[in-house]
């Protein structure tokens, strides 16, 4: 890659990509072994590939503090979100392994209280917020420290597996500058539709990035999304201006906190813009519609350097004939198709089609044979 494409990217946050790959330690056997989360095995691959540069490891206290007080980390960049490692108790050694792919290096122990975490990353201590459910559950002390992973974990989707530094040589290949980030843990229907392609009119290229860690149960599969996005990109996107990459984040749940991480973790995968819609990352009813997006004007613009996109709640208007919101449309809420998820899953589960101002039908036919599998 030339110097000259890949300078037009964005930087990544804190100005450069962390890389912590290495080699296999040749002391791994005698070193005392962690078993990690699924979501922890996650948050460790992330900062092997510079996803979450400029973090190094697991947070430390001062680190952890910072963040749930003022969104910074200790140096004053923007950090959302804590990523932690849970443990028992403090390990015996100044090296542990982490489920035997990686070596930490022991910086600090330190407990944390669980309801103040809550309170600040998720804005509730209810348990039964999915996010704050998995944090009540987690082991008492935070283990920090740098790590080094000498074996990346399987990808879900090898052919979507793209770390940040193969997502910018695509986007430099293809001589894109200014390029958007979709987040998303659904299957695209036609508002998500409308958002991406909107988005994509002002910039060079889209990024469509779905999570496919961790989600909770009731979430539609990963497998079934991923078959969802390759039929939709196949017959209504120009594969041309479109990369399709999976996200191998856990979700948190945690709305606006997780806005800001999203868009700082897509920043580092080299996208300048990121998607911003309603209830953006949130789950129940713990979230104001737009909080996801407000959340932004605690931050500087410089400060984070990717730009939000923001858009309105979208849906379909009949009497207007396309997607709009109620910034664009001047129609009454009977000329808007609306339908709720339950109603979706109800239609899908009776072999249904969805109507196609909802969803194309060709998204709601994998959708069906899901249901029907
Ligand atoms: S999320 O948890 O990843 O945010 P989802 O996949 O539903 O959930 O949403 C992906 C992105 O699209 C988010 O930015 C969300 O705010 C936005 N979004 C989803 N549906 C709509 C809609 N009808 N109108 C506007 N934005 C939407």
């Amino acid at each position: 890659m030339s110097v000259a494409t890949e300078t037009k990217l964005i930087a990544p946050h804190g100005g450069e990509l962390v890389d912590r790959t290495g080699e296999r330690a040749d002391d791994l056997d005698s070193l005392e072994t962690l078993e990690l989360t699924s979501r922890e095995l996650s948050d460790l691959d992330m900062l092997a590939s510079g996803a979450l540069s400029p973090l190094t490891g697991f947070m430390r206290q001062a680190d952890y503090e910072s963040v749930l007080e003022h969104m910074r980390l200790v140096n004053g960049l923007p950090w959302a979100l804590p990523v932690c490692l849970a443990v028992d108790e403090a390990p015996g050694s100044d090296r542990v392994a982490l489920s035997r792919n990686a070596v930490l290096e022991v910086e600090d122990v330190y407990a944390y209280d669980k309801e103040r975490e809550a309170q600040q990353a998720f804005g509730t201590t209810d348990a039964k917020h999915p996010g704050v459910e998995r944090l009540y559950a987690q082991k008492p002390l935070y283990l920090a420290g740098r790590v080094t992973v000498f074996q990346r974990a399987e990808p879900s989707f090898p052919e979507l597996a793209l770390d940040p530094t193969d997502t910018r040589a695509a986007f430099a290949e293809r001589g894109w500058k200014r390029v958007v980030g979709f987040q998303t843990r659904n299957p695209i229907h036609r508002a998500h539709e409308y958002l991406t392609k909107v988005a994509l009119e002002t910039v060079d290229g889209l990024l469509i990035h779905p999570l496919v860690g961790d989600t909770k149960s009731d979430d539609v599969p990963s497998k079934t999304r991923v078959e969802c996005y390759r039929v939709l990109l196949d017959g209504y996107y120009p594969a041309d201006r479109v990369v399709l990459s999976a996200f191998p984040a856990a979700m948190r749940y945690a709305g606006p906190r997780e806005a800001i991480w999203h868009a700082i973790c897509r920043k580092n995968y080299g996208c300048s813009h990121f998607i911003v819609g309603r209830d953006h990352a949130g789950v129940g009813d713990y979230y104001g519609t737009y909080d996801a997006q407000l959340i932004f004007d605690e931050f500087e613009p410089h400060e984070l350097d990717i730009e939000p996109m923001f858009f309105e709640h979208s849906f379909w208007c009949r009497a207007c004939g396309s997607m709009a919101s109620a910034k664009t449309c001047p129609h009454g809420a009977d000329e808007h198709v609306f339908l709720s998820g339950t109603k979706v899953r109800e239609m899908l589960g009776n072999g249904e089609l969805p109507p196609s101002e909802f969803s194309r039908p060709e998204v709601a036919q994998v959708l069906i044979e899901a249901y029907r599998a």
